[in-house]
């Protein structure tokens, strides 16, 4: 069958890149589908194992800051769409080096736009730019209310200026070179898959192997949670039935502070694990706060859902269930990204197929 659509996935071998390459590599197999990932330390392509051999999927390890490499990739797989997930993604390693954020968030996203502009340049004609971005661009919520696509940009962490800047070069080659683009800032995802320096994850792995649970300062921070697959499901909606040029804020209508998440985390942890009630809870460690800890996230994602008929498909608990027992059943999976063996594992396996 020769394909429909050819479509580029950046960062698609990390946490929500594989959830968004496994949707479309299954829903779509009309589409090529192309993961362009440069396989950071948060790049595995075990979290793609289930499709690694469909036909209408092909891994490309390329560096987004490599001009010459997206080039030949434009060249070779001439996609139509790009949908851009690569990114540095934590916001405590941006504190220790914000450089590596300037360089593949910002940098990294110009050099694609650069090269998706070149590929395209005889028409943009059906072609759209889809760039993924973080509701942290809008800074930190203090006095209630929430993020709509209105609010003004206030990045306060390495981590958010550096997203902040990638939207304003996207929406700048909107206006300036006529890139048809979309653009989505979410709030925090969780579900499987997910590397285990964040918050979810990282409690779950400690709580299994009875370590301290690090609660920054004293654990009021509020993150707003959706689940990594419906964040998937409105980049499908996104990419496929959103205006060129508009922005559409994604989140789950679900705020928890960080200390009743991981006390919630405990509960459960403990029933799977048949230990007696309370006992995970007393891992709980009050450590240092983050450096410019952002208060509060929410978004208002109304337009998402009234312009596109987006919304979240399961609870937080439901989520929260299904995550803790992917994590269970996937020990090997968890022990292999924390001991980095799936690097070696991978190593010089996959470049083009
Ligand atoms: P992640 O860190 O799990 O994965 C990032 C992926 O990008 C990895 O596969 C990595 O190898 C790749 N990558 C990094 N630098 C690269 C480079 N220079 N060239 C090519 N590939 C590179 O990140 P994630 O949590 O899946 O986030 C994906 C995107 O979604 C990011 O743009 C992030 O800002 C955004 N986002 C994340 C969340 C969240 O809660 N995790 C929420 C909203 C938006
Ligand atoms: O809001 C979207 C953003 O969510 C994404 O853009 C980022 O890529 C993603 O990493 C996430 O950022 P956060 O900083 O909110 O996520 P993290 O999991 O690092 O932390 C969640 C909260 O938990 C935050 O308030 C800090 C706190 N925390 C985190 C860790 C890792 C702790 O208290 N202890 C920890 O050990």
């Amino acid at each position: 069958m020769s394909a429909t659509r050819s479509i580029l996935i950046t960062g698609g071998a990390g946490f929500i890149g594989s959830h968004v390459v496994r949707r479309f590599v299954t829903k779509y197999p009309q589409y090529r589908i192309i993961n362009l990932d440069a396989l950071t330390y948060a790049g595995n392509l075990e979290n793609l194992r289930d499709v690694e051999r469909a036909a209408n999927y092909m891994f490309v390890k390329c560096d987004i800051r490599d001009a010459d490499g997206l080039k030949a990739a434009f060249a070779e797989h001439t996609p139509d769409g790009v949908i851009h997930l690569a990114a540095e993604s934590h916001v405590d390693r941006s504190i220790t080096d914000p450089m590596a954020f300037v360089t593949t968030n910002v940098i990294g996203t110009v050099t694609l736009l650069n090269a998706a502009r070149e590929a395209w340049k005889s028409s943009f004609d059906g072609k759209r730019f889809y760039h993924v971005s973080t509701d942290e661009v809008y800074g930190s919520l203090h006095d209630g209310g929430f993020f709509t696509e209105e609010t003004p940009y206030d990045p306060q962490s390495p981590y958010s200026a550096s997203k902040a800047a990638s939207d304003h070069f996207v929406r700048a080659y909107g206006n300036t070179y006529k890139l048809p683009f979309v653009l989505s800032n979410c709030s925090n995802n969780y579900g499987s898959h997910h590397f285990p320096e964040k918050l979810i994850p990282l409690m779950i792995n400690n709580i299994r192997n009875s370590k301290p649970l690090p609660v920054y300062g004293k654990g009021e921070n509020v993150r707003d949670w959706l689940w990594v697959e419906d964040h998937a499901s409105a980049i499908d909606a996104v990419f496929h039935k959103g205006a060129n040029g508009e922005t559409y804020n994604i989140g789950g209508h679900n705020e928890w502070k960080n200390l009743d998440l991981v006390h919630l985390l405990c509960r459960i942890m403990d029933q799977k694990l048949g230990r007696a009630e309370g006992e995970s809870a007393k891992l709980i460690t009050y450590v240092t706060d983050r450096a410019g800890h952002d208060l509060r996230y929410a978004i208002d994602a109304g337009k998402i859902e009234r312009e596109l008929g987006w919304k979240p498909s399961i609870t937080f608990e439901a989520g929260l269930e299904r995550t803790v027992d992917w994590y269970l059943a996937n020990t090997v999976w968890l022990d292999h990204v924390t001991s980095g063996a799936y690097r070696s594992y991978y190593e010089g396996q996959y470049t083009h197929r």
